[in-house]
């Protein structure tokens, strides 16, 4: 699937199958829904947007294409999802970054930082 190209780019990992990561499956089950931006067809932005189901949604796997970078498409994907993440009646949109990553989500798309905590399972 198509996100799984852009996802490769992105964080440079092999491109995995459909039958490996499907993407459309997983997001039709666990999601408020997702985002994608194209451009003459081509998909160049995708974000996920998770749930618990009522109260709290999450923004995971904001991807712009490499080539497509730096012209508002994270910004424009995140902030859909954001007005139909209220539209749904959630009361708390998260995400979690890198260190560097600031300028795209406090300034650009307006998330207040806080603490959060993390347990890697690798
Ligand atoms: C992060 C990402 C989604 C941003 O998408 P984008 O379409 O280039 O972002 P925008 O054009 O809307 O950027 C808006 C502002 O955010 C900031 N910004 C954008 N990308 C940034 C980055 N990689 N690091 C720090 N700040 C960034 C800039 O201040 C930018 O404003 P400017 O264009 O006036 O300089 C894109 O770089 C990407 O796909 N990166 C690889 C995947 C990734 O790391 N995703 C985030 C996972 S937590």
């Amino acid at each position: 699937m198509e996100v799984n190209a852009i996802r490769a780019e992105a964080f440079k990992h092999r491109r995995y199958r459909t039958d490996e990561w499907d993407w459309r499956a997983l997001v039709e089950v666990y999601s408020l829904g997702w985002v994608t931006g194209r451009r003459f067809g081509e998909l160049v932005g995708f974000v996920n947007v998770p749930w618990d189901g009522f109260v709290h949604a999450w923004i995971q796997d904001v991807i712009v294409a490499s080539a497509q970078r730096n012209h508002g498409i994270g910004t424009k994907l995140v902030g859909t999802a954001t007005t139909h993440v209220r539209e749904a009646g959630c009361e708390w949109l998260h995400v979690d970054f890198d260190r560097g990553l600031e300028p795209f989500y406090v300034d650009a798309c307006g998330f207040t930082q806080v603490t959060a905590g993390l347990i890697s399972l690798v």
